[in-house]
């Protein structure tokens, strides 16, 4: 049996969960796969920190741990996107695959990282860093590989829809959900990643890259959090028939474009995604042969995190020992881009606070009229101050620059009391 030498270059949340997971997944692995792995030499900021279950002493330089001959296969598990690209540079340059969970490095630093890859002709395997346990990245990959891809949605930060449910189901504050969620490792090191939607948005280019073959430019992606989400917009959502998630979509419009983009949305509440709740992820992949695929598994968390890169390590170490290239990745052909965000099409949520009086409606549906948006519903409920009260506009279709159009022309209005809280509607046929 060959075993194969790990280096491990951060052992915090992840790293952690993936030390004490090692040797029971490593006898599966010899097992299963007919390889065996050792933990070689761990670098970490702090080597004086007590580690549990961690077999080797740490050091506080991570380059002696890709230097060390004994290490195969390098893990970063820093996190972060500076000091994390030199590891991956110094892995490449030694010859040593790298296995990352690092959606950040990727998304942002993909498009100086994987022509380095190429070129030092490195594999870079890094199925954790999307949706957790859920081998999503796998199947793409693989099981859809003879498939065009119509439609990539999905809850992808465990953090959010864990603050979200809470807050749904039981009336949790925000601050203490968010708190429970770090305490139960889910969290990045800094949580405004999650909850400002950036993670999820890391993983969708990262979607996009395997899905559409090229790596949206990470500033150009249209990235909402829940940051500003209120309970009146939760319990609007639910009497029209929604729940709210963060959803991220990534879809192709015409030949030559692909939206990408990360919201807080109204989804269906009878649609299986509404039912995701906690730290639990789904994905949706929607190939022209396989039809709708979706996955749902746990989409954060150390175990959960541990099962991918574990995964990533036994197929690391296959390639090692059969002495194959291992997967190549692609930076993309160029032949698509990111679809510029007013051109994009969809329904809305619109929330207005308004003057209570007789021929509010009236007005705003006509300026919707006249900028040829439809109204599927409307909620305008009693019982608020005297002085304002919400209406709540469900929309048909529309361009997101005709919708911005309205919306700006009903809050110049006297009627209008506060900034419209404009929401996507999804409707995941
Ligand atoms: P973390 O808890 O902050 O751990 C970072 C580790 O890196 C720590 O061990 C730290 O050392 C070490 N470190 C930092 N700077 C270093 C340096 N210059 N040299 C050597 N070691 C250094 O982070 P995490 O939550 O484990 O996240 C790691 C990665 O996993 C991130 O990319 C994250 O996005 C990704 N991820 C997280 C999850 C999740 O569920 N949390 C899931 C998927 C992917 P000390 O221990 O001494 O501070
Ligand atoms: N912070 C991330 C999340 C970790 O909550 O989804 C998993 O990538």
């Amino acid at each position: 049996m060959k075993t194969i030498g790990v280096g491990l270059v951060g052992c915090g949340t992840v790293g952690s969960g993936l030390v004490r997971n090692l040797s029971e997944a490593n006898r599966l692995l010899q097992q299963r796969l007919g390889v065996s792995l050792e933990l070689r030499a761990a670098a970490v900021r702090d080597p004086s920190k007590q580690r549990a279950d961690l077999p080797v002493s740490p050091v506080g330089d991570w380059k002696s741990v890709i230097s060390n001959p004994a290490v195969q296969i390098v893990v970063e598990l820093l996190g972060g996107t500076t000091e994390s690209l030199e590891v991956a540079k110094a892995a490449f340059a030694a010859a040593k695959p790298l296995i990352t969970a690092n959606k950040a490095l990727l998304a942002e630093k993909g498009s100086e990282l994987i022509p380095l890859a190429q070129q030092a002709r490195v594999p870079i395997y890094f199925e954790a860093s999307v949706a957790g346990g859920i081998p999503v990245l796998k199947a793409l990959r693989e099981g859809l590989v003879a498939n065009q891809l119509l439609g990539i949605h999905g809850i992808i930060n465990g953090t959010c829809n864990y603050i979200l449910s809470r807050m749904a189901e039981e009336g949790s504050d925000f601050a203490d959900a968010l708190r429970q969620a770090k305490e139960l490792g889910y969290a990045e090191a800094d949580d405004r990643l999650d909850v400002d939607g950036i993670d999820a948005a890391h993983k969708a280019a990262i979607l996009c890259l395997l899905g559409y073959g090229f790596l949206p430019p990470f500033a150009k992606i249209p990235i909402e959090g829940i940051r500003k989400l209120e309970a009146q917009d939760v319990s609007f959502a639910r009497q029209l028939g929604y729940v709210l998630k963060l959803l991220a979509v990534v879809r192709p419009v015409g030949p030559d474009r692909v939206e990408v983009r990360v919201a807080p949305t109204l989804i269906p509440a009878r649609h299986p995604m509404g039912s995701i709740h906690g730290v639990f992820n789904a994905v949706s992949l929607v190939g022209n042969l396989s039809g709708p695929v979706q996955f749902t598994g746990r989409g954060a968390g150390p175990d959960a995190t541990s099962s991918a890169l574990l995964a990533d390590l036994g197929e690391a170490a296959r390639h090692l020992r059969d002495q194959s290239p291992g997967p190549v990745l692609s930076a993309g052909d160029g032949k698509r881009r990111l679809l510029e965000p007013g051109e994009s099409v969809g329904r809305f949520y619109v929330r207005f606070e308004v003057r209570d009086q007789p021929g509010v409606l009236a007005q705003i549906a006509g300026i919707f009229g006249t900028e040829k948006i439809g109204i599927s519903s409307v909620l305008q409920p009693e019982g608020h101050g005297a002085d304002s009260v919400p209406l709540v506009f469900l929309l048909e279709p529309a361009k997101e620059s005709a919708l911005q159009k309205a919306v700006a022309a009903v809050q110049k209005l006297p009627l209008n009391r506060s900034p419209a809280r404009i929401l996507r509607v999804e409707d995941l046929a």
